[in-house]
């Protein structure tokens, strides 16, 4: 029976028989053995085995490339070499599949974005391999998070004719062929339909009645923004709580966020300390830093007074009134507060329909959480939970208040004040392990003018 290096590597006494499956990274030839690198990617580490030359198997050693995959059979017993408790000396090895010299993956050196241009290979680049493997054992600790605190996970469609953000980036789904004279009501649905750009408002309508709710899966959006942090696919968690304002929606978002660096740090040791060697040196302290420091909290008139009185020159002139631009987000969070920091009480206008607008009828509940190396990494809000009021807000918007009567509803019988937000998930993985570029800690990215694979 195969056994996965991960145990072995972790076991605490030496083994008679065993067997591992795996893909070799490395071969070295001595007089009378070779040295195999196999990896099999349960864990970062590599098993080193020694094959002696009377192994059965060792007669075609030529063909146990970099790339190839293998079975060895062995005696797992302590290593003589440094930096390694255990090595595996072979009784027999065989070949699975062989891997020609065309193979990509060498040893080292190959640069991000060569390796994207291999999505499909990347996986098995220690780099890769790490990435991956906390993206997993987040995306658990996500469900732990919320189930342990009484949330039920909601699926919301995928496949929706609302648009929940009021941004116009939402990709269509039909089944028209774009012929002249089509209507739109013989298109499968009968009305236009597109792809999610977030679940919240259906998420809602549970939020309303199981009182504790989230979502977690993909969302979509046509922005063409060809930066380091949009992704036109991308995962998003969207808790929804009944019964809670903005105060208790900026507390879940810090007590997330705090959660998953936690998590990290408990779980994912192994590779944080690869990514904290080799990608950003200044990971652990961050990771600590926001597991041990409260966030801080800025109203978003008060931001913008900052933002002004930095002296700074921004490509994007701070106005209030005017969203906040990448460039301000992480001034905000990484130079003033080096801090991650939720910005409340956005103008009304530069917000969607969906807000509760504040006393001062200027301002929404709506909050951001920036944090440095990203900038905005959580989005959310009270909701509007007032029926006249909201339907206000959807006149302010332009938006048709027919296409939102469920919605509506929800504030006609037994409305409740309710919060929620959505979080990135990959944005969250970007500072979690500090890689810099959402397309590599998504599996397969999906970014304007880019779907292979
Ligand atoms: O701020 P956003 O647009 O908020 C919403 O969609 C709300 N409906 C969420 C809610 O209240 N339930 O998006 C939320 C988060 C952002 O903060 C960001 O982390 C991420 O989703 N995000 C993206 N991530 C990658 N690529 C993109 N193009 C993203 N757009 C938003
Ligand atoms: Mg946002």
């Amino acid at each position: 029976m195969r056994t996965l290096i991960k145990h072995l590597l972790a076991a605490t006494q030496p083994l008679d028989t065993v067997t591992v499956q795996a893909w070799i990274r490395t071969r070295r030839d001595a007089k009378g053995f070779s040295f195999l690198e196999l990896n099999d990617g349960s864990c970062f580490g590599s098993l080193q085995c020694v094959v002696d030359a009377g192994a059965p198997g060792y007669e075609g050693i030529a063909a146990f490339t970099t790339g190839a995959s293998a079975t060895v059979e062995g005696r797992l017993v302590a290593s003589p070499a440094q930096g390694q408790k255990w090595e595996l000396r072979a009784t027999r090895i065989e070949l699975v599949g062989p891997a020609d010299s065309t193979y990509p993956l060498q040893k080292k050196g190959h640069t991000l974005e060569f390796l994207r241009t291999i999505a499909h290979l990347r996986p098995r680049s220690n780099l890769f391999g790490a990435v991956f493997r906390t993206r997993s054992r987040l995306a658990f600790a996500v469900h732990e998070f919320f189930q342990s605190r009484d949330f039920f996970y909601i699926h919301t469609p995928i496949i929706t004719a609302s648009d929940c953000e009021g941004a116009g980036e939402m990709f269509r789904v039909t089944t028209l062929k774009g012929k002249p004279g089509e209507k739109p009501e013989a298109d499968f649905f009968g009305k236009p339909t597109y792809l999610t750009v977030s679940g919240q408002l259906e998420v809602e309508t549970f939020a309303c009645a199981l009182s504790n709710v989230y979502t977690f899966g993909p969302t979509f959006r046509a922005e063409n923004s060809n930066t380091a942090r949009h992704a036109a696919e991308f995962w998003m968690i969207e808790p929804e709580m009944a019964f809670c304002d903005l105060n208790g929606d900026m507390d879940l978002a810090e007590e997330f966020i705090k959660a998953m660096a936690r998590h990290t740090l408990e779980h994912c040791a192994e590779d944080l300390a690869f990514f904290a060697r080799f990608v950003d040196k200044t990971l652990n302290e961050r990771l600590k830093f926001v597991v041990e420091r409260p966030f801080v909290r800025v109203p978003y008139a008060e931001a913008i007074e900052i933002l002004k009185k930095s002296g700074r020159q921004f490509e994007f002139p701070v106005n209030y009134g005017q969203n906040l631009q990448s460039e301000h987000e992480r001034f905000l969070t990484e130079e003033h507060f080096k801090s991650p920091t939720t910005v409340f009480n956005y103008p009304r206008e530069i917000k969607p329909f969906y807000m509760r607008l504040n006393d001062d009828q200027k301002t929404v509940t709506a909050m951001d959480v920036l944090v440095p190396g990203i900038g905005e990494v959580i989005g959310g809000a009270q909701r509007e939970e007032r029926p006249a009021q909201l339907a206000e807000n959807m006149k302010a918007h332009q938006l048709n208040e027919k296409d939102y009567w469920w919605y509506a509803d929800l504030r006609r019988y037994g409305t409740v004040p309710h919060a929620g937000f959505g979080l990135g998930f990959e944005r969250l993985l970007m500072f979690l392990t500090g890689v810099a570029n959402i397309r590599d800690v998504i599996p397969f990215a999906r970014t304007p003018g880019s779907a292979e694979f």
